[in-house]
């Protein structure tokens, strides 16, 4: 089984960014906990800072199921959430904060009605529990 995890804007700064909010992982951290957590997943991590450099990796993956962190761009980009739409794969989404109990820019989210299910507020265990619901999805549909 193959999926694809998208960690958008900022995302290669954990570490230096607020630890309420995120953690204290970084990103390298999180993608091997990820690994360790699923060894018989295989996975293909991308980060970008670049909503079109997003786009045109959705547009050309080719996998069983894909998570996405959009970071800002969660409350920003339709081009994004199109993107998704056209991909008909398992898709979740992931926030490592509670955006809905955070500044009111960020309780808008494009991306929220594109995929099965978001999972968020827990730091790093909403990667967990987000990835263990998608193997399970993926698994009914094979
Ligand atoms: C985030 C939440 C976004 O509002 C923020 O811009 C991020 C990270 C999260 O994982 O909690 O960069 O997506």
């Amino acid at each position: 089984m193959k999926i694809a995890i998208i960690h958008g804007p900022n995302l290669n700064m954990l570490g230096k960014r607020s630890k309420e909010h995120y953690g204290i992982l970084t990103l390298d951290e999180i993608c091997d906990m990820i690994i360790e957590k699923f060894p018989s997943v295989d996975f293909i991590f991308f980060q970008s800072n670049h909503e079109g450099q997003i786009i045109d990796f959705i547009q050309d993956v080719y996998v069983d199921g894909l998570v996405i962190n959009a970071g800002a761009y969660t409350h920003t980009s339709i081009a994004i959430r199109d993107a998704l739409e056209i991909l008909t794969i398992p898709k979740i989404e992931v926030h490592l904060s509670n955006i809905y109990l955070r500044e009111p820019f960020r309780h808008t989210n494009y991306i929220k009605d594109v995929v099965l299910k978001t999972f968020y507020g827990e730091k790093e265990l909403s990667y967990l529990k987000g990835i263990q619901f998608l193997v399970e999805k993926i698994q009914e549909i094979k």
